[in-house]
């Protein structure tokens, strides 16, 4: 959507606005040190707990996680869409508004409710669900009463090509905001076919709605009827749904309780429903993807215990594993998240079926703690009668342990390994130290592992350079630009390394980068989510001169680490392939340091 308006016009308007007199006409902010606090105007709260930072142009709750820039904030609480809320800054800067080409049609209408739209698809498959036999003897026959249905505001898509467009979207305009939220698809005109026009996406489907935190509808899923291809249909990414942050169920949990103690993730929209009406009312369900940080995030503002069910089969398992490796960044002391894996061939709908709410809750109460799971899995394949064995447990481990924080929880774990592999757990802990930051840049006495350098820079864990590097440029963009290494980042590949480079470009680009300019460069894109959390972080460098030449010594350590780690994979791979002579020898001994990289490859986090 952003496309339609100029980058360069964004950039003018993110930089003349002024985000504090913004925020400051609609909550009552008080100074405080170098930023304004006030009550947060997203949820409901008696001590102030939300800042805004004139100095990035961006706010932030400690209490509900809203963050955002200028442009985030019209758009969070005047719930604009995103050129409206352009439109309103530019107003008030006194800019004109320019158009590219195919924007012109956004000029009229455009400044109505986001939400009306789903909710209003939303009553009417509802009242299609009430009046169409079949569909409401597919979900008897699914053991789904008509109660639970209403909670959920379960509903029906017509079999036709075009009733919601004939019900809501006759008139232009009307249409256009049925595109916008995916509720309709254009008519691809290339191949032969002569007539433009719309269809609906959901054609007989049984239709669940996604609704957010506060109850409004933002996109659907929808079930074939039956036997069919794909069985589930969901919304696309629209302005308002984002597939790795919502949790289907968690308004209608959060509504049924004032407070529960759990969460339970499971996969499907089914698996939700039928728990809820089984009196399981805290289960929430990943719209077809893994459990994001997001997703986990979100989980833990409302309770401090989390289980994630899976599927007993092969894939569950591998699910599990992910989902393990995406929850370590956030396991931390005062948090419980535990492993739930069902008897093959089920899932919670056909268990709770099969054996009742009761044996299922007991099932919960017997899942395995995620520091079990972690060290059951790990030591599965590896014999520990054997010296090599405990070796490569401890290699294995390795890069998991890298993305626990530093806390109790870590040292706890650490301690557990320790007596599996039966070595002294300060030994242990040594051994499973990231690489020192402080490596020099010449071969010799450094350690560097490649291990670390690649771990996904974006991701969670702990101190890693390279998001270091990203939050001093997002925090102080001004340090970019003094910045002399950063030629050297060309030859960088990890991932995230084109994150830190292109933030460092469009720094450099403006007369007077902000966080908040440089944060609206990224809306749209998979990044932007992840980079606004990185600058709603409190600024840990207080001036601009701090900040630079810490990332000057940023970029010179990744430059530096990274080449060396590449350095060991070259030799290893030459040894394999070719053997090495009696220098590379030496030199790969000394990089690898007096401990040796155990032989094999090590399981990447992936991401
Ligand atoms: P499953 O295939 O396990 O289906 O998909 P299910 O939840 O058991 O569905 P029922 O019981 O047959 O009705 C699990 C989840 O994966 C996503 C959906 O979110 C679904 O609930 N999914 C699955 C899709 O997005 N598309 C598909 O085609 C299939
Ligand atoms: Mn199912």
């Amino acid at each position: 959507m952003s496309g339609r308006i100029p980058q360069g016009f964004i950039d003018e308007v993110v930089a003349r606005a002024d985000i504090v007199e913004l925020i400051g006409a609609r909550v009552s902010l008080k100074k405080s040190g170098r930023e304004y606090k006030a009550c947060c105007p997203f949820h409901n709260e008696k001590t102030p707990s939300f800042w805004v930072s004139p100095e990035k142009q961006f706010y932030h709750c400690f209490g509900c996680g809203a963050h955002g820039t200028a442009i985030g904030f019209l758009m969070q609480h005047e719930k604009l869409e995103f050129p409206d809320a352009v439109a309103v800054l530019a107003e008030r800067a006194g800019l004109e508004m320019p158009r590219e080409a195919g924007g012109a049609h956004r000029a009229a209408g455009g400044t109505g409710d986001p939400y009306e739209i789903p909710s209003l698809a939303s009553r009417f498959f509802e009242q299609n669900l009430k009046d169409d036999p079949r569909a409401r003897a597919y979900l008897a026959g699914r053991g789904i009463g008509e109660a639970t249905a209403a909670d959920f505001a379960l509903g029906y898509a017509p079999d036709s090509w075009n009733a919601l467009l004939t019900r809501l979207g006759t008139p232009p305009e009307e249409r256009e905001r049925l595109l916008q939220a995916g509720l309709i698809i254009e008519r691809d005109t290339r191949g032969g076919e002569r007539q433009a026009g719309f269809y609906d996406r959901f054609r007989d489907r049984l239709m669940f709605p996604i609704r957010d935190a506060r109850g409004r509808v933002i996109a659907f899923g929808g079930r074939v009827i039956g036997e069919g291809e794909p069985k589930y249909l969901n919304s696309p990414e629209t302005a308002l749904f984002h597939k790795g942050r919502e949790l289907y169920g968690l308004y209608e949990a959060r509504r049924a309780h004032a407070d529960f103690k759990r969460l339970l993730i499971v996969e499907g929209y089914m698996d939700v429903v039928r728990l809820h009406q089984a009196g399981i009312t805290y289960a929430v369900a990943t719209l077809g993807t893994a459990t994001t940080q997001e997703h986990l995030h979100k989980i833990f503002r409302v309770t401090s215990e989390v289980v994630f069910s899976f599927d007993g089969d092969r894939a569950g398992r591998a699910a599990a594993w992910r989902a393990l490796q995406n929850a370590l960044p956030l396991a931390s002391d005062g948090r419980e998240m535990k492993f739930l894996f069902l008897p093959e061939g089920h899932d919670p709908d056909t268990l709770v079926a099969a054996e009742g709410a009761g044996a299922f809750e007991a099932r919960l109460q017997d899942a395995l703690p995620l520091s079990e799971y972690l060290l059951r899995q790990l030591a599965e394949d590896v014999d520990l009668t054997h010296i090599d064995g405990r070796a490569k447990l401890a290699a294995l481990a390795r890069p998991l342990f890298a993305r626990l924080p530093d806390g109790v929880y870590r040292e706890l774990l650490v301690d557990r390994l320790a007596g599996q592999i039966r070595m002294p757990a300060a030994k242990l802990l040594a051994l499973l130290q990231p690489v020192p930051a402080a490596a020099p840049a010449g071969r010799g006495a450094q350690q560097a592992r490649t291990d670390n350098g690649k771990r996904a820079a974006l991701s969670g864990g702990r101190g890693n350079l390279l998001r270091q590097a990203i939050v001093l440029v997002l925090h102080h963009p001004g340090a970019a630009c003094t910045l002399t290494a950063a030629h050297r980042l060309e030859h960088l590949e990890q991932p995230g390394v084109n994150v830190l480079r292109e933030l460092i470009d469009q720094a450099r680009q403006s007369p007077q980068p902000t966080t908040a300019m440089l944060l609206e460069r990224w809306r749209g894109r998979a990044e932007f989510s992840r980079l606004a959390d990185l600058a709603a972080r409190p600024q840990l460098v207080a001036n601009l001169d701090a900040a630079s030449s810490e990332l000057q010594t940023a970029v010179e350590k990744l430059t530096a680490e990274y080449g060396a780690g590449r350095r060991v994979d070259e030799l290893l791979q030459k040894a394999q392939e070719s053997g090495l002579n009696s220098e590379e020898k030496s030199e790969l001994t000394s990089l690898l340091g007096a401990k040796g990289r155990p032989p094999g490859k090590t399981p990447e986090p992936t991401r």
